[in-house]
């Protein structure tokens, strides 16, 4: 299959909605950007499309579905019960990088939701995203639109690397906002769960609704009789080929620590932040942005994953960051492409 790449300017280009509706209504699969990373999506409530995003990327058929829509009333259409609090979120971070899953209805097929009685539903703020649910007219289920393992596409080139091929349309909408895919926050039994830390942070949500708990898997790899309850973070995520090392510890300690490294090892790149970046001599680096400004570093961190995966390096070490704010959502996917690999310093 040949895969066409269109570009869209702004949110106006209508025809080319017309088209990668036209697709979803017909059961195809469609990768186009949101606020957070780039989807791939097809109609929710179509088994066999939605069969086609889990071949496409190589899926494993547990792995739950994420469900777009344009209008926030959508949801009762989705979700069995809407609790007050969650409603409040809708309120406050709708549309925006916040998936809430909820007890799903039953007109949801079962390979949208991996087989669970929840679904994952989210509002997306990007216009192009909007466009595509309001023109096809359906519910729009996407996951991230890499090739599943590979770290989440920031730029359409990435997803021409990850579905050439596979899919027969990319909407290109430039570089993603945030950078790293939406938080997600279980609301189907009390207290509400972090899933996944994302673009709205625990502390934006505790603001709202009091306070939340976190899933253990959000901190560390699970034993193996210990079950997730995002299915997704069992599985291995963002990791490049090279090894990845997180180097946690004060910025001068992290940086000493790497440039001792650099002077024992070859093939080496650093995952660096712009203050510290000039003093990895004979590295590969790539500059994440500026430790003081994390909304930059989280934008630009699944480039550089990839990035790494053009150069020969063998071994990664990154900095570290807080993990405050959406610093904690850094760390999570830090950690996870290292396979919790951390070194304190
Ligand atoms: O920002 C995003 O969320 C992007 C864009 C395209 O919207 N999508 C995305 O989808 O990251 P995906 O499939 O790559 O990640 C969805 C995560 C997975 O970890 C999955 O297990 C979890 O959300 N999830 C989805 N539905 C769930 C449910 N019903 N219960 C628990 N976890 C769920
Ligand atoms: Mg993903």
């Amino acid at each position: 299959m040949e895969t066409k790449v269109i570009l869209m300017k702004d949110g106006s280009n209508c025809r080319f909605f017309d088209e990668a509706a036209a697709l979803i209504q017909k059961g195809e699969v469609v990768a186009f950007p949101t606020e957070t990373v780039y989807g791939l999506g097809a109609d929710a409530l179509n088994p066999g499309a939605v069969r086609k995003i889990f071949e496409a990327k190589g899926r494993p058929a547990d792995n739950p579905l994420i469900v777009h829509i344009a209008e926030k009333e959508d949801v009762y259409n989705l979700a069995e019960r809407v609790p007050e609090k969650a409603e409040a979120l809708m309120e406050v971070f709708w549309p925006g990088p916040l998936t809430l899953v909820l007890p799903a209805k039953k007109s949801i097929p079962k390979v949208t939701t991996g087989g669970l009685d929840t679904v994952g539903i989210r509002m997306p703020a990007h216009e192009i995203a909007r466009g595509l649910i309001l023109a096809s007219g359906l519910p729009i289920a996407a996951p991230s639109a890499n090739t599943s393992g590979r770290p989440s596409p920031t730029a359409a080139a990435h997803v021409l690397e990850d579905m050439d091929g596979k899919i027969p349309l990319i909407l290109d909408g430039g570089p993603a906002e945030v950078g790293l895919e939406s938080t997600v926050l279980s609301c189907a039994s009390e207290p509400f769960t972090l899933l996944r830390p994302g673009g709205v942070s625990r502390e934006m949500i505790e603001a709202v609704i009091g306070s939340i708990s976190v899933d253990p898997a959000v901190k560390r790899t699970l034993a193996a009789d210990e079950r997730p309850k995002a299915p997704g973070m069992k599985y291995k995520h963002y990791a490049p080929r090279a090894e990845v090392i997180v180097v946690e510890g004060a910025p001068e300690n992290s940086a000493a620590y790497i440039q001792k490294k650099l002077l024992e090892e070859k093939d080496v790149g650093v995952m660096a932040f712009s203050e510290d970046a000039a003093c990895f001599k004979g590295a590969k680096v790539i500059t994440l942005g500026s430790r003081e400004n994390l909304r930059e570093v989280a934008a630009n961190l699944f480039a550089a994953l990839r990035a790494f995966d053009q150069t020969d390096v063998k071994r990664i070490y990154a900095q570290s960051v807080s993990a405050e704010g959406i610093g904690e959502a850094v760390l999570n996917r830090l950690h996870k492409a290292a396979g919790f690999h951390i070194v304190k310093v």
